[in-house]
């Protein structure tokens, strides 16, 4: 954990939040990418498409999003009369900076018999200007609804939408954006992983290059690799996606050995993904304090953007974030 900043010393952080979860009307809401402590408060812990449910279907007055901006923009979208913070407004993506709207305008306007089939990982602007949100876990679904005769354009994430075409046969117009992160995994190191531990099963993030997902056993979405690592019968399992998921992963079977793909010559922390890094315990509580910093986007966008994002929820269906119910608290919790 970092050192608590001066005017911050002395404060039980976990107590004040949990104090202040409760004057606020709070709901405090985590990605699978977020630090342990993060992950361990928080009232739900899930991937994007839990988490865009849970958010829609919250009775909480403030929305505490413990993620990356667009994460946070995408719960103000399906609430926008709630407040929703985010401990560190600079908690961005690749994958967003990789799709300027007005760019995307125009190769939209290129294309004007192509529908936009745009993975959530994206600006509201971006959002406003697509047919259908998805996320990594509903986007199979949703394409297999769309008829075959329909031209689509997909974007920001070029290798989601690559898997998707071989894996569905169906050819779409890639907008060339990447996560740096899954980016990064080193096919060598998971070559030599391999070789260690030759029974170990491999699950693969849809975002990283198709090196990587060419060896994985099961591709899906972080709830989706969370899900299959605890269901394997194998002691161990060889994991290629952002490791702060490994956390969720311990807590539930403690017994069993989950490992992180490294990245780049398997000497650097570029697995890790940089901009979920950036909210902290410490920056949650001044969150819940000032209720600052919060999302405020412009209401002409908001409206237009959360046209391809209730597509979404209809077309994926699930009951994920009604009530209480979706991925619960883990064993341990
Ligand atoms: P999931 O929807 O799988 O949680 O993906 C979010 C993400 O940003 C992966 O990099
Ligand atoms: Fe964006 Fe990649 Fe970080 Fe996910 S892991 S938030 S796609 S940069």
């Amino acid at each position: 954990m970092t050192e608590q900043p001066a005017s911050l010393k002395g404060l039980d952080l976990l107590a004040e939040i949990d104090r202040l979860k409760r004057e606020r009307n709070a709901v405090i809401l985590a990605h699978y990418y977020q630090k342990p402590e993060i992950q361990d408060l928080a009232d739900f812990v899930g991937d994007s498409l839990d988490l865009s449910r849970k958010a829609a279907a919250t009775d909480a007055e403030v929305i505490a999003f413990c993620g990356v901006r667009f994460m946070a923009e995408t719960a103000k979208i399906l609430s926008p009369d709630k407040t929703v913070i985010l401990p560190d407004m600079d908690a961005g993506c690749s994958l967003e900076d990789s799709c300027p709207p007005d760019q995307f305008a125009a190769f939209r306007a290129a294309h004007p018999d192509h529908i936009a089939l745009t993975y959530i990982n994206c600006s509201a602007a971006v959002k406003a200007l697509s047919d259908v949100i998805v996320t990594s876990s509903s986007a199979e679904q949703i394409l297999s609804q769309i008829p075959a005769e329909q031209k689509i354009i997909f974007g920001p994430d070029r290798h989601l939408g690559g898997y998707l075409a071989r894996k569905t046969g169906r050819e779409m117009l890639l907008w060339p954006g990447i996560c740096i992160v899954h980016q990064a995994f080193s096919e060598t190191e998971l070559l030599k992983l391999k070789a260690e531990y030759p029974d170990a099963p491999v699950a693969a993030h849809p975002e990283c290059p198709p090196h990587i997902v060419d060896h994985a056993d099961l591709v899906g979405s972080t709830r989706a690799i969370l899900d299959f690592a605890l269901a394997s019968p194998a002691e161990t399992t060889l994991v290629a996606t952002e490791p702060h998921i490994i956390h969720q992963m311990e807590k539930a079977a403690p017994h069993k050995r989950f490992i992180g793909v490294p990245g780049g010559d398997g000497n650097c922390n570029c697995n890790m993904c940089p901009y979920m890094a950036l909210n902290t315990l410490e920056k949650l509580y001044v969150a819940l304090r000032d209720l600052e910093p919060r999302i405020e986007l412009d209401p002409e966008t908001m409206a237009a953007a959360r046209v391809p994002l209730e597509r979404m929820l209809d077309m994926a269906g699930g009951t994920v974030g009604q009530g209480d119910v979706g991925r619960p608290k883990l064993a341990g919790d």
